[in-house]
């Protein structure tokens, strides 16, 4: 059986940190997703992540510590440039891949000679990994491939049974994954864009961040599809280089042109940026799409950012059979949540 517990009661807390202890596997909040948790020095606790997820074995976990000094225990060549970085951005959504310490078993990491790692800024899981007394490995707790979780309510329903305890802390604050570097004597590489800005992180070290286009690295942040829901998904780009006219005219058009996909418009879920996009073309409530949702307000990256997942989700649990959303231009976070996006559906128009 799964416990459903509230995270923000600190003998649940203590609970959860038991298990963990005892090699069990616990759901914990952070502020990017929702993790699954389990005590990064125990094998066979580790094994259970893959298994519950259906995660293949070559792709590596993130482990989560509750100190910036943990660092040096699982990892070696700590560079200055980290240091930098850790001291600004820890507690916080940057993950940094160095080359591992032998006490990080090889499941944890594929068998990679790096490890991932990252302190979370969220005092419920700060507190589990303290109170546990151990590293603790944790890919977002969801089936692979499928959305992330953003609220324990998304774990429960798609991990249900299969683990030992979900910490309820609400939903997540940023909710869309750290940002992950690889620290290499070549250079500086960005394996996964995500809640940390790249432009922020280059400001900081005053280097410029590589895109890292190899394969030796097996990041899911490299697998062309990941974050997808089960229904048909189609990402409309926005249009590059035009004015603000042209191109709300061109998004009219794309919409108006689905008709040749998918015949008939009532069966599609349609997640637009934000809801002013219809307030100023009521045209678009005209073409009587099956559902209408928006990620944000008015327009607000960190507030698309953090409804992506659960808007995808709940799109996916209608009763529409397509989900088309209206994508954004790659800027700032908008790097990460197109990052998602684009591995979310399978046609892009
Ligand atoms: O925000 C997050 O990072 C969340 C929360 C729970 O911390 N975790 C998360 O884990 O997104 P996961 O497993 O869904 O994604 C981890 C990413 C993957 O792209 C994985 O391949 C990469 O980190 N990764 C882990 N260890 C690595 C390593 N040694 N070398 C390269 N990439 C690594
Ligand atoms: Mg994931």
């Amino acid at each position: 059986m799964t416990k459903w517990l509230s995270g923000y009661y600190e003998e649940n807390i203590i609970y959860a940190a038991e298990i963990i202890k005892s090699g069990g596997l616990v759901a914990f909040p952070t502020e990017t997703v929702y993790g699954l948790g389990a005590n990064a020095l125990d094998k066979i606790a580790v094994a259970k992540i893959f298994e519950v997820k259906n995660r293949p074995d070559f792709d590596p976990l993130i482990v989560h510590i509750s100190k910036k000094e943990d660092i040096f225990l699982y990892a070696e060549n700590v560079s200055e440039d980290v240091k930098k970085l850790i001291d600004i951005f820890w507690p916080g959504p940057l993950t940094v891949v160095l080359p591992k310490k032998d006490v990080i078993p090889d499941i944890v990491t594929a068998g990679l000679k790096t490890i991932a790692l990252r302190m979370p800024k969220n005092s419920i899981a700060l507190k589990l990994i303290s109170y546990s007394k151990v590293p603790i490995a944790a890919p977002s707790a969801n089936p692979f491939g499928y959305i992330s979780p953003t609220s324990a309510f998304q774990v429960a329903e798609t991990l249900n049974k299969k683990i030992d305890c979900i910490l309820d802390g609400g939903k997540c604050e940023f909710g869309l994954e750290s940002t992950v570097l690889a620290f290499q004597e070549d250079g500086i590489f960005l394996l996964r864009p995500g809640a940390l800005e790249i432009e922020k992180i280059e400001k900081v070290i005053n280097k410029t961040i590589k895109i890292y286009s190899g394969n030796q690295i097996n990041s899911p942040g490299q697998l062309k599809k990941h974050y997808s829901p089960h229904k048909k998904t189609i990402l409309i780009y926005p249009e590059q280089s035009l004015n603000k006219q042209q191109k709300d005219s061109k998004l009219l058009q794309k919409l108006q042109n689905l008709k040749d996909k998918v015949h008939d418009l009532q069966k599609i879920f349609l997640l637009l940026p934000s809801k002013d996009i219809i307030d100023n073309y009521q045209e678009i409530l005209q073409m009587n799409f099956g559902k209408i949702d928006y990620f944000s307000e008015n327009f607000d990256l960190r507030v698309i950012a953090s409804s992506l997942f659960e808007k995808l989700y709940l799109a996916d649990k209608s009763d529409m059979h397509f989900i088309v959303i209206v994508g954004i231009e790659k800027q700032g976070l908008g790097i990460s949540i197109m990052n998602r996006l684009e591995k979310a559906a399978e046609e892009k128009i």
